[in-house]
């Protein structure tokens, strides 16, 4: 059986497996086939959505399948049963499960004890449908492979998107630069498995370093505290809100922290010429990025949240075929 839980579970094989559907998905919205027909798939969420709840709501439907939205707060998990119960339960009476939640061992519990297939529609370690739909929308912009091009991250470097999109790089093999300050780089935990295997192991960050270049699977990995640097002829720029959903304690530190991680017309200038402007959504205006490149970029942005629905849809017809 086959679930979405992380990026990190996937080979590159299995990514362009899904990348290659989504196309088609699009094209032929109202006359694909509908592979779900007779399911019930439940939506669990402990997290606010706009994007993932909707999207998927729309595309199971599409795909043939009922659909149930389940509030954590409003089922008994909200009240402590724990996720190997419910899952058990869930299990015997639905046929798919789409779940938005804190801990990443939630989802892998859940698919282990439902034995239904499961996707994770974010994790505070991950977000992978948000990146596989990102890379779909890179490649139908540009009309060319993601593989051997540059895409710099800026910001929150440490939170789930960022970890998703550095296991997409070492899985489809394209350069990815995260500018962020220190505290605000990936575990050094996610880095090492990423780079294992490499002909240069890596050893950790080092106290006075502000730049890590390293191998990491079919790809590259450069973690750099200046934006400037790492915006240099990328084809991709890209960004995600400063306080992540569970991190709403930390927000006044995090705003001074990372206050000048900004996407904006001064970096954007310093990337190729025909590099896009990415934003999982939804956008800080005057924080992560500016009003000005939101709205010159919008059209990108836009159909960025748009292919959630048809990149979605190929997930779960991968996971079901
Ligand atoms: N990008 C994203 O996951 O949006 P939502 O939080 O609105 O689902």
């Amino acid at each position: 059986m086959k679930h979405l839980l992380s990026l990190e579970a996937l080979s590159g094989a299995d990514l362009r497996a899904i990348l290659n559907r989504v196309a088609d998905f699009k094209r032929n919205r109202t006359t694909h086939a509908k592979p779900l027909l007779g399911q019930t798939w439940a939506l669990i969420f402990s997290k606010s959505s706009t994007r993932t709840r909707v999207s998927f709501e729309v595309g199971l439907r599409e795909l043939g399948a009922n659909v149930m939205f389940l509030n954590a707060s409003d089922i008994q998990l909200g009240r402590g049963e724990p996720i190997k119960d419910t899952a058990r339960v869930l299990g015997r009476m639905i046929h798919g499960a789409v779940i938005r939640t804190f801990a990443q061992s939630d989802v892998v519990d859940f698919a282990a004890y439902a034995k239904i297939p499961t996707v994770n529609a974010l994790t505070d370690d991950e977000h992978p449908c948000q990146i596989l739909t990102d890379i779909f929308t890179f490649e139908e912009q540009r009309g060319e492979s993601i593989t051997g091009k540059t895409v710099t991250f800026v910001g929150d470097a440490a939170c789930n998107v960022p970890v998703s999109w550095l296991w997409a790089a070492a899985r489809l093999g394209f350069t990815l630069r995260l500018a962020a300050p220190k505290a605000y780089w990936p575990d050094e935990a996610i880095v090492k498995r990423a780079s294992a295997g490499s002909a240069l192991p890596w050893s950790g960050y080092s106290a006075d370093q502000v730049v890590e270049r390293l191998s990491i699977g079919a790809g590259m990995l450069e973690l750099l505290t200046d934006l400037n640097l790492a915006a240099r002829q990328a084809d991709l720029l890209y960004t995600d809100v400063w306080v992540s959903m569970g991190k709403e304690s930390e927000s006044t530190q995090r705003l001074k922290e990372l206050t000048g991680y900004q996407i904006n017309a001064d970096l954007v200038k310093l990337a190729k010429p025909n590099a896009l402007v990415m934003h999982c959504l939804p956008a800080y205006r005057g924080k992560e990025i500016d009003e000005a490149t939101v709205e010159a970029h919008a059209d990108t942005i836009f159909t960025e949240a748009e292919n959630r629905l048809h990149t979605q849809k190929a997930i779960v017809a991968w996971l079901v075929e």
